[in-house]
């Protein structure tokens, strides 16, 4: 079956990554027309917006986007394109595996959990406002529509997927109305999943606990901030954001796109671990019930990261980018020749 998908290459590292992603993909002999566009800084100084409508389009109409990473300015300038884009899909469910890899260092060898974070209210509405000079206001947005659907979707990912525990993370002792709402919502979703336990930790002791005892956790419901941290702070769990994957799944669509941001500091070297968008794309065709490139792609993959050989530079190795690209593609292709 032939698909389209839409493809976003980013700003700073994305183009890099996002290259290398599509030469694996392609690599499997999937049958896909990518459809390319652009949002953000670039599409600002292009069409004059940083979300055009073909874009968003383009994705409404293939349902699927594989997207590099978006460079927001600092406290100034445009407001996030990626915050824009789930919030114009509907794109609730933000889903990131936390994986360790084989071979990886790390502080711990058994971390398998997974962050689900609501991508669409909370402290990233965007209701911001200055009261009077010096003084600013910021709205964090709680529903109980937003709140009920994440907490399903965390328990029916746990279902599909064989997971033991969801955990919901919050700092409802404080905030006892937002928060308190987020809780209870996931209180009363978690009664129709007997068979899956269902606990709660606030937000600063489940920091705590990650760092000191990763294993205990298996699904993480998380609002939309605390979801962004904890996902940098999971990620750092396992060797680093160059590993670490994520989805943004709504009705309208899913854009699957790496937990890192444009990475200027690296930009343009060619040194970029694309693992991350990688693992995204695994993600994208599993989505697409593409399950046996996937798989082909994961072990090819894994076999690399078990050989140590072409290591990228986050990782303690050398290999450029493409290098690493490129044993992928050559693992997969042995794998095939002997099978
Ligand atoms: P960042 O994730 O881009 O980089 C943090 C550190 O991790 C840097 O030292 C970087 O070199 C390293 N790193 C990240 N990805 C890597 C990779 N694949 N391989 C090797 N090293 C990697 O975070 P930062 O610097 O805070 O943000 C840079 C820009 O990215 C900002 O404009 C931010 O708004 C944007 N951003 C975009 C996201 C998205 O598009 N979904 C997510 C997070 C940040």
């Amino acid at each position: 079956m032939k698909h389209t998908i839409t493809l976003i290459p980013g700003d700073g590292i994305g183009p890099e990554i996002v290259a290398a992603t599509v030469r694996i993909i392609e690599a499997t002999g999937v049958d896909i027309a990518w459809e390319t566009h652009i949002m953000g800084a670039q599409a600002l100084e292009k069409y004059g917006t940083t979300l055009p409508e073909d874009t968003i389009e383009s994705i409404k109409r293939n349902k699927v986007a594989l997207k590099g990473p978006q460079m927001t300015p600092i406290g100034k300038g445009f407001t996030s394109v990626n915050v824009g884009l789930r919030k114009a899909l509907d794109l609730y469910a933000n889903v990131r595996p936390v994986l360790n890899l084989p071979n990886v260092p790390s502080r711990y060898s058994d971390v398998d959990l997974v962050i689900v974070r609501e991508n669409t209210e909370g402290l990233y509405s965007g209701l911001e406002h200055t009261v009077i000079p010096g003084v600013v206001e910021s709205l964090k947005i709680v529903t109980e529509k937003a709140s009920m659907r994440i907490a399903k979707y965390a328990f029916e990912y746990a279902r599909k997927h064989g997971r033991k525990k969801v955990s919901c993370v919050h700092k409802a002792n404080i905030m006892k109305l937002s928060d308190g709402l987020f809780l209870e919502c996931f209180e009363i979703v978690a009664k129709d999943y007997p068979e899956i336990e269902a606990d709660n930790k606030i937000v600063d002791n489940c920091c705590m606990q990650l760092v000191m005892r990763p294993e205990q956790f298996d699904v993480l419901v998380l609002e939309n901030l605390y979801g962004d941290i904890v996902s940098d702070l999971c990620a750092g769990l396992i060797g680093g954001l160059g590993l670490a994957p994520g989805a943004n799944i709504g009705e309208q669509g899913a854009v699957f796109e790496a937990v890192h941001g444009s990475a200027p500091d690296i930009a343009g070297q060619g040194i970029a671990n694309p693992t991350a968008i990688l693992m995204s794309g695994i993600m994208m065709l599993r989505h697409l019930g593409e399950m046996e490139a996937g798989a082909r792609i994961e072990k090819a993959m894994l076999e690399v990261f078990a050989e140590g050989k072409v290591i990228t530079k986050d990782l303690g190795g050398t290999a450029k980018t493409n290098e690493f690209a490129r044993a992928i593609v050559e693992k997969m292709n042995t794998s095939s020749a002997a099978a």
